[in-house]
């Protein structure tokens, strides 16, 4: 185990790049994987009553199950996400956090459910710079100081208290998870082809090395079985006392004294009084829809509103789908509201963010005006101040809905694949490094050539700067889509277009999530695309001076669209395994 970051410095530089390259690598492989369908042949997944679309099959299966017991949206929302804790370790999680945005029929409510991760008391704006003063990438990204105080049970527990149908307890909503960890399950699909390119990043710990290999130290791959007692343990202790099993007791002991082992600060008082925060979600209009998405310590639902309302101005259903003029308004326009990310966004209980303004028709108007529909505009004409951060793109994504009118969208990550790949010892408990989503320094460029801005440097107590943009999407007061995604900083753009295709382009749930995205994110000034771009399309965004750059990472829209008929889940094909299952 890693006792002290200074005395490992070079071989965490070496990790560093060589996770960095895994990073890539994975992000290609997915790349290749992903062949976009003919829309034609892509059908949304049919039901009468409820629905959830996640990206791994079996917590699926368990979401599905408590609503067919009669749970409501959010007992089946947490269901889902105790059990991706288990069986979609990449990303699923009780070590990291995110967001909840919940419509509630019942209250004729939104709401959004805040359990991002922490900063440990101990956390200085300098923490992620090395001796010369520079960003040190390795500290916020490979080693225990990128670890956040984890938010996920509180949130979870929170949602369930608040909004659950009262008809499930929180242990019995973890059963299936508990038992899933504890009886294991059969490797397959993305666990298969994600967890071979970030083995070697895991066993840089003995604890996660033993969950995560073959008796030869090779890692687990398609029929292995993955077994986690140590983690089916701490998940019944949050069965039998509720958040405080994680929070304080002996698994937070266990915890900390992990964390502060491997050369992080995280301590039982970081974990103690970690709070997950109910919040009023960023509200919009687009073409006469309401749009719910997550305020600020993420940035998804100011940015998305913002986009929306630049791209409201332009009749966009008179210019096909897909087409240069109408992919150009949507590069522009997310140029647009990425810039004033960078600029404006943090954690709100920190800074105090012009929000009223970014996200008011009037001001979207003011920038539509500077759109050109013939030529792209640089970035650096639309601001000199700092760009946005990067974000690690290793989330996930689910959609619930019930039979009573109610609807889930949640996000959560532990920022990384497999977060910083430390397994707490006797916990079980796979840990983030979602710290790194903090700027460094303010102007420094990081590792992908960006610099940052002071809003989101790093502090005490504070929550870093996130993308996750989980949505619902209302007409009359009833949701019509529900929508997320994994995918760091494209996760608002893949948001924004599944919205557009849908509003805009009537298209089916299914064909407008599996149709080719692309991402603009102001800096670097590039358009990242997604295979399936015909020639001619590319050959005129370039001839607009579109700087077009392939790959696009991966991202996956899980998304529900609810008809007079029932709802129609649209599992994302860019990720194996992704399902729908209804009642
Ligand atoms: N770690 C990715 C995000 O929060 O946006």
């Amino acid at each position: 185990m890693m006792s002290s970051f200074s005395t490992r410095r070079t071989f965490f530089a070496f990790l560093a790049t060589l996770a960095l390259g895994l990073a890539s690598a994975t992000a290609q492989d997915a790349r290749r994987g992903y062949v976009p369908p003919a829309l034609d042949t892509v059908h949304a997944v049919a039901a009468e009553h409820g629905m959830v679309v996640a990206q791994e099959k079996i917590s699926v299966q368990v979401g599905a199950d408590i609503l067919r017991r009669g749970g409501n949206a959010v007992d089946a929302a947490v269901a889902t996400g105790f059990a991706m804790a288990v069986t979609y370790p990449r990303a699923g999680n009780i070590g990291g956090g995110g967001f909840m945005m919940i419509h509630s029929a019942e209250r004729n409510e939104d709401i959004a459910i805040d359990y991002r991760e922490t900063a440990p008391a101990a956390t200085t704006p300098q923490i992620f710079l090395g001796p010369d003063g520079k960003p040190d990438i390795a500290k916020s990204r490979d080693s225990a100081l990128g670890i956040g105080v984890p938010g996920t049970v509180a949130g979870l527990a929170l949602a369930l208290e608040k909004y659950g149908s009262g008809q499930f307890t929180l242990a019995q909503l973890l059963e299936p998870a508990i038992a899933l960890a504890r009886d294991g399950f059969v490797v397959s699909d993305d666990i298969a082809d994600t967890l071979p390119g970030w083995h070697r990043r895991l066993t840089r710990w003995p604890s996660a090395a033993r969950i995560f290999s073959r008796p030869d130290g090779a890692p687990l791959s398609d029929g292995d079985r993955l077994v986690q007692g140590d983690l089916a343990d701490t998940l019944a202790a949050v069965a039998a006392q509720g958040p405080r099993g994680f929070y304080e007791g002996a698994v937070a002991d266990k915890l900390a004294k992990a964390v502060s082992e491997a050369g992080g600060i995280m301590t039982p008082a970081d974990l103690k009084t970690y709070q997950a925060v109910i919040r009023t979600p960023v509200r919009g209009t687009y073409r006469g829809y309401d749009i719910v998405s997550m305020p600020l310590p993420s940035s998804g639902g100011v940015v998305l509103v913002e986009t929306l309302n630049i791209l409201e101005g332009f009749q966009l259903a008179d210019l096909k789908q897909g087409s240069p003029a109408s992919l150009h308004l949507l590069i522009e326009a997310m140029k647009r509201a990425y810039a004033d990310r960078a600029r404006y966004l943090g954690d709100p209980a920190f800074v105090n963010a012009p929000i009223e303004t970014l996200t008011a028709k009037d001001y979207a108007a003011k920038l539509r005006a500077g759109i050109s529909t013939s030529r792209a505009t640089p970035s650096k004409q639309l601001v000199s101040a700092a760009a946005s951060p990067r974000e690690g793109s290793n989330t996930t994504h689910f959609s619930v809905v019930d039979s009573r009118g109610n609807a889930v969208s949640n996000t959560y990550t532990l920022n990384f694949s497999y977060g910083v790949g430390l397994v707490a010892e006797g916990t079980g408990v796979l840990l983030n490094n979602e710290l790194d989503d903090f700027t460094a320094a303010v102007g420094a460029s990081n590792a992908y050539g960006l610099v940052g801005f002071e809003a989101n440097l790093p502090g005490p107590g504070k929550r870093p700067l996130s993308s996750m943009s989980p949505t619902i999407v209302l007409k009359d007061g009833k949701p019509v889509l529900v929508t997320g995604s994994p995918g760091g900083s494209r996760i608002i753009s893949t948001v924004l277009q599944v919205i557009v295709n849908v509003l805009d382009y009537k298209m089916d749930v299914a064909a407008a999530v599996a149709t080719p995205r692309l991402h603009h994110q102001w800096l670097p000034d590039e358009v990242r695309v997604e295979r399936g771009f015909p020639d001619d399309v590319l050959f005129e965004l370039k001839a607009m001076d579109h700087p077009i750059v392939e790959p696009m990472g991966q991202t996956s829209a899980n998304s529900i669209a609810v008809t007079p008929n029932g709802p129609l889940g649209a599992p994302d094909p860019r990720t194996r395994g992704a399902e729908a299952a209804g009642q």
